[in-house]
């Protein structure tokens, strides 16, 4: 199998042959699991795909450069951090000085000192205590819902949270009620009645600072205070905030204070976005961190973070907070640019992309509607994916576009033309 094309490692998604009950191969799980994946409608079925190593901004399909390269529009890499000369090289350095992965556990060999500094200078950035590293963003967050939750707990979480979220709150064994996306007033009433039920309950609130598939965010000054006037804890994954909103990036929750401050019990980042490295946090008062410390299966029973990782991590702070002392803002003008796409698609007569974020989701409707888009695309030179329920509700299938900081001049008139035109409205 060529190692460094496009390539479909797994089946197409024609049917699974059931297995031959005379064979070894055959048992009771086997049929279940084929039974299981006929039933998966072929435009629904994943594939997984294997990209060559980029260069730049631009993925080569090919590493002989004979293939035309595709332009990355798919990708979290919003501020072009992960190909940073200062990332590359802090990663780089930090590999040389402590070898790829970490070895063990940080509560048994696997502590260095680039995971104590990143901890401690994210807590400053951000404004809180203290901060904890985790591998991945999935894991911060089963760490989060299970410090702040348990089997007695009721959380209260937006509709469209990100799934790894909703897997902490079935760990935790709380029961979950979900509310409309990013509506307080109901919230409100929800927290009421469960406080008119019982004073004591433990609640918790789930939300996001930037829903990625909507581009939407919540007032999360009210949010907060909402939380605060029922005593509820507030979880906020900043996952894809970090680095755009806030000053100097620092995420939405920045510049909160008094009582909304205080029930905002932890938040969530991770560097595998806009810090274009891997790996995430979660930041709060000492109290909880040192509870997360001493309680959290997802923190002690696996490997730290590589410390190559945390050292691109913390290089990309660095750059974060240099660019703001030099008074530039460069979440911001992404943030001003993906306005100027959303206009240029609107203008063309696409419907316009919904919320405010780097990412631009062109609602097309059906699932094979958006995968045609994708090849059209793909054929075009552009590497843009189509997202299809379960990953968002029935009927939503959508074009993800990405923008990002270091796209090349020129991106959006060549994005357009590979369009074509714009659907006529019914
Ligand atoms: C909102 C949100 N939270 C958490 C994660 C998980 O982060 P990571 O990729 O670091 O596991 C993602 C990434 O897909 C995300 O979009």
């Amino acid at each position: 199998m060529g190692a460094h094309t496009w390539e479909q490692l797994q089946a197409p998604a024609g049917a699974v042959a059931l297995p031959d009950p005379g064979t070894t191969a055959s048992s009771p799980w086997r049929e279940v699991l084929t039974r299981q994946l006929n039933a998966v409608p072929q435009e629904r079925r994943r594939q997984l795909r294997v990209l060559a190593a980029g260069t730049g901004a631009r993925l080569q399909r090919d590493d002989t450069e004979a293939e035309p390269a595709l332009l990355d529009l798919a990708s979290n890499d919003y501020l072009g951090l992960s190909r940073h000369p200062q990332v590359r090289a802090a990663a780089a350095a930090e590999l040389q000085r402590s070898g790829v992965g970490a070895g063990a556990s940080r509560l048994v060999s696997g502590s260095r000192p680039v995971h104590r500094e990143l901890e401690q200078r994210l807590a400053a950035w951000l404004g809180r205590e203290r901060a904890l590293l985790f591998p991945s963003g999935f894991q911060a967050n089963l760490a989060a819902v299970g410090a702040l939750a348990n089997r007695h707990s009721l959380v209260l979480a937006d509709r469209l949270i990100h799934h790894s979220l909703l897997a902490g709150v079935k760990a935790s064994g709380a029961r979950l009620e979900r509310f409309a996306h990013n509506a307080i007033a109901a919230l409100e009433q929800r927290l009421a009645a469960a406080r008119a039920r019982n004073s004591e309950r433990r609640l918790l609130v789930i939300s996001e600072s930037l829903f990625s598939m909507e581009g939407t965010s919540p007032d999360l000054g009210a949010l907060a205070a909402c939380c605060a006037r029922h005593g509820a804890a507030l979880l906020l994954d900043e996952a894809h905030a970090l680095g755009l909103l806030g000053p100097g990036g620092r995420g939405l929750a920045w510049g909160l204070e008094g009582s909304g401050k205080a029930a905002l019990a932890l938040i969530s980042g991770t560097f595998g976005k806009a810090f274009g490295s891997g790996g995430a946090f979660l930041a709060g008062d000492a109290l909880v961190i040192e509870w997360l410390l001493q309680s959290s299966g997802a923190f002690r029973y696996t490997t730290a973070l590589a410390p190559p990782l945390a050292a691109g991590a913390l290089a990309s702070l660095q750059w974060l907070e240099h660019r703001e002392a030099q008074g530039e803002s460069p979440g911001h003008e992404l943030l001003a640019r993906a306005r100027r796409w959303r206009d240029a698609l609107a203008a063309a007569g696409w419907p316009r992309p919904p919320g405010e974020g780097p990412v631009l989701p062109l609602l097309v409707g059906g699932d094979q509607r958006a995968l045609e888009l994708q090849a059209q695309l793909e054929a075009a030179g552009l590497l843009a994916v189509a997202i299809r329920p379960p990953t968002v509700p029935e009927g939503q299938a959508r074009l993800r576009l990405v923008l990002r900081r270091d796209l090349p001049a020129g991106t959006l008139p060549r994005l357009l033309a590979a369009l074509g035109p714009a659907p006529t409205p019914p």
